[in-house]
């Protein structure tokens, strides 16, 4: 069973993937930690609680995130996808049972995460804070699994970048610089597992309060992605970052140094070194270590596997 701490900003597809994280024997869901992005810190600790509730673990603790970015404003919320609330806007929330704990999610981080694996569906400024908190903490921890980026493809929240390490680039580039195992979970996989209308009644019908709560939390996301994108069906990003932790054999990988851009129009845009360039010029890259880079996915089985574990 594998220990886990998800770093959140729910967040609709990020409520889908803790869900999907709860529903699987094989994770052990160790904690959960907030981050802006999607939504305000704040209003990420109020939902990782509330859904945490929804899904009778309120044992679970929830510890809250940084409120901004290591080295800039928080660019701010994006209620036009994710809802005012952050979960599609779809109904009332009924209020947290109880508290997030007194500690922040950096110092959560370090307390729990040795031995643990973090899955990281947010930007990656807690995970940064960690690392400057204890500086050996890269040592200790199982593998770091990243939803984001975008190696060979285009962004999401720009041309350029996409959402998450657009929300903190310095903070990703350290991240994908760090000692631990790292795996990228990027949108050249999540824009392949789309969710189609059927897949979509499928973990929204019956009668358990996740299936309520997602009833009530994917039309908006699922709207925006029909007028936006011209998508039947929405996006599972952040429920594909679990899928791997379940099935990685379901994914191709590739080992790349990953560098993110931190200036200029195509910040946040994450750069793998695919090889063949001179290695006697000076380089960013030169020196970093290998992340394990996903560039093709078997979508039909990976939303198999998420729609029957979550229906
Ligand atoms: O780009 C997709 C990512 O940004 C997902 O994690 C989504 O929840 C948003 O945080
Ligand atoms: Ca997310």
């Amino acid at each position: 069973m594998t220990r886990l701490i998800i770093d959140t900003d729910p967040g609709i597809d990020d409520a889908i993937a803790l869900f999907l994280a709860l529903a699987s024997p094989e994770l052990d869901v160790a904690g959960l930690t907030t981050v802006f992005g999607n939504v305000t810190t704040e209003v990420a600790t109020r939902n990782a609680l509330t859904l945490l509730d929804i899904a009778g673990r309120a044992d679970i603790p929830v510890a809250p995130g940084a409120a901004a970015p290591l080295a800039m404003n928080y660019l701010g919320a994006i209620p036009h996808i994710h809802g005012e609330d952050g979960l599609g806007d779809g109904g009332e929330l009924a209020q947290p049972s109880r508290r997030a704990v007194d500690v922040s999610a950096a110092e959560f981080l370090c307390r729990e995460a040795a031995g643990a694996t973090i899955l990281a569906v947010g930007p990656l400024t807690n995970l940064a804070l960690a690392l400057r908190l204890r500086p050996d903490l890269d040592t200790l921890v199982e593998q770091v699994v990243v939803m984001g980026g975008n190696a060979l493809g285009p962004g999401n929240a720009t041309p350029a970048a996409e959402a998450n390490m657009m929300n903190d680039p310095e903070a990703a580039d350290v991240v994908f610089g760090a000692r631990w195992p790292v795996t990228m979970v990027g949108l050249d996989v999540t824009h392949q597992v789309v969710l189609p209308g059927p897949g979509i009644d499928a973990v929204t019908t019956g009668d358990t309060p996740a299936a309520r709560l997602l009833r009530q939390a994917i039309p908006l996301y699922r709207d925006f992605l029909a007028k936006v994108n011209g998508l039947d069906g929405i996006y599972l990003h952040d429920p594909s970052a679990v899928a791997y932790l379940l099935d990685p054999g379901l994914f191709r990988t590739e080992r790349w140094p990953v560098r993110v851009e931190t200036q200029g129009i195509s910040r946040g845009k994450t750069w793998p070194s695919l090889g063949g360039t001179d290695d006697a010029a000076p380089s960013a890259w030169q020196g970093r270590p290998l992340v394990t880079v996903c560039v093709d996915v078997d979508a039909p089985r990976v939303l198999d596997l998420i729609t029957t574990r979550l229906s």
